[in-house]
C-alpha cells in the first residue's frame, strides 16, 4: 500500500548510501512509488521509474551523458523528466510534448542520497546539530529492510527497557532492567533525553562490559540519535538511524554509527555486532499488531520508562504524520 501521508511527501527521505549509486542507475521504492535514481556529471537525479511510452522501468537503461535512455526502445530523459530524444522518429520530427516522466528533488548529504516526491520546505534533517564529527570514526550501517511501518522501526530503537530482554548478553542484563526516571527536553528544535544508565554486557562489539550512560535524541519523524557515554572513560559512541518508508508494511533503516575511541577497530567488528541486533529487533517489529504505531495514547499501556515512546507518538500527531490513516 502506498504511504498517504502529506507531512511524509514533502519531506526528504534517504534512499541509499550514495557509495551504492555509481554509474547504473537503481530504482528505490519511497511511500509506495518506484522511483528511478541516477547520477551524472551534474550530481544525483530521481525521476519517476517509469517510461511513458510504454511503461517500462527506466532503471533498466542506462545513463548516457547528463540523460537516463530507456532499455526498451531509446527514449532519452534529462534529468527534469522530460524527454529529448525518440530514436525511431523520423529527423526533423517534433517530440511530443507529453512526453515527460515527473521529476522529484534529489540531492546528497551525510553520504547518502536523498529523494523527495513533494516539496520540502526544509532541508534534509541535520546529523544531530553538529553534523557528522571529524574527530570520530564513522562506520555505515545497512541498509537494513525491514517489513515493519517505519515508526514501529524508529520507535524500536528509542526504546530503552527493550534492551534488556531483546539484547541480552550484549546491550543488556535482565537482572539490571530497572530504568531510572528520565526527562524528555525540547531544545534547538529536537526532543532529548536525560541520561539513562544502562548496564551493558557488550555495548558495540567488542565484548567488554561496562556502565553506559544513554542520552536519546529526535530529530524529525523517521530521523533519531543515540548517544552512549562510557562510565570511567571518555569514550562516547553515537548511533544515527534514519527511517524510509518503502510503503506501509515495509520500510529501510540506514545506521550511522560514530565514536572517539577504538580507532584501530576494524569497522566489520561493529557492523556484524549491528546485523544481529537488527535481527532481534526484527523478531519483534516485524510482529507488532498494529502493524502502524497508534498515535491514540489512550491504545497501549505505558509506563515511566515509556516516556521518549509517548513523545515520540506526540510528535507524530504533532507534526501531522498520520501514515495514511487519518
Ligand atoms: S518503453 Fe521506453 S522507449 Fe519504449
Ligand atoms: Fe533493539
Amino acid at each position: 500500500m502506498p504511504v498517504l501521508d502529506p507531512v511524509l511527501v514533502n519531506e526528504w527521505h534517504p534512499v541509499m548510501f550514495s557509495s551504492r549509486l555509481e554509474d547504473r542507475p537503481l530504482q528505490v521504492e519511497l511511500l509506495g512509488e518506484r522511483v528511478v535514481v541516477f547520477r551524472t556529471s551534474r550530481g544525483v537525479h530521481a525521476l519517476k521509474d517509469l517510461c511513458i511510452h510504454r511503461g517500462v522501468p527506466l532503471s533498466l537503461g542506462k545513463v548516457r551523458g547528463d540523460e537516463i535512455v530507456c532499455a526498451y526502445h531509446g527514449w532519452t530523459y534529462d534529468a527534469c523528466g522530460t524527454c529529448t530524444l525518440i530514436p525511431s522518429l523520423p529527423r526533423g520530427t517534433a517530440i511530443p510534448s507529453k512526453a515527460k516522466t515527473s521529476s522529484y528533488r534529489c540531492q546528497e548529504a551525510h553520504g547518502l542520497v536523498w529523494v523527495s516526491l513533494g516539496e520540502p520546505d526544509k532541508d534534509v534533517p541535520a546529523i544531530g546539530t553538529r553534523g557528522l564529527l571529524a574527530d570520530y570514526a564513522q562506520v555505515f550501517m545497512g541498509p537494513y529492510e525491514v517489513a515493519a511501518a517505519g515508526p514501529r522501526v524508529v520507535e524500536n530503537f528509542l526504546d530503552v527497557s527493550h534492551l534488556m530482554y531483546v539484547h541480552e548478553g550484549m546491550l543488556g542484563d535482565s537482572e539490571f532492567s530497572e530504568i531510572n526516571d528520565y526527562r524528555v527536553h525540547e531544545t534547538d528544535g529536537a526532543l532529548r533525553t536525560d541520561e539513562i544508565e544502562v548496564y551493558q554486557p557488550d555495548p558495540d562489539g567488542r565484548g567488554v562490559g561496562v556502565n553506559t550512560f544513554y542520552t536519546y535524541e529526535i530529530y524529525h519523524p523517521m530521523s533519531v540519535s543515540l548517544t552512549k557515554r562510557i562510565e570511567g572513560s571518555d569514550d562516547v559512541f553515537h548511533l544515527y538511524l534514519f527511517v524510509t518508508p518503502q510503503n506501509e508494511e515495509k520500510s529501510i533503516a540506514f545506521m550511522i554509527m560514530e565514536r572517539n575511541y577504538a580507532f584501530d577497530e576494524p569497522d566489520e567488528t561493529f557492523v556484524s555486532f549491528q546485523d544481529i541486533l537488527l535481527e532481534q529487533d526484527r523478531l519483534i517489529v516485524e510482529n507488532q499488531k498494529p502493524e502502524l504505531l497508534p498515535l491514540d495514547l489512550q491504545a497501549e499501556l505505558h509506563l515511566k520508562c515509556d516516556r521518549l515512546s509517548i513523545a515520540y507518538r506526540k510528535l507524530l500527531s504533532r507534526a501531522g504524520v498520520s501514515f495514511g490513516t487519518a
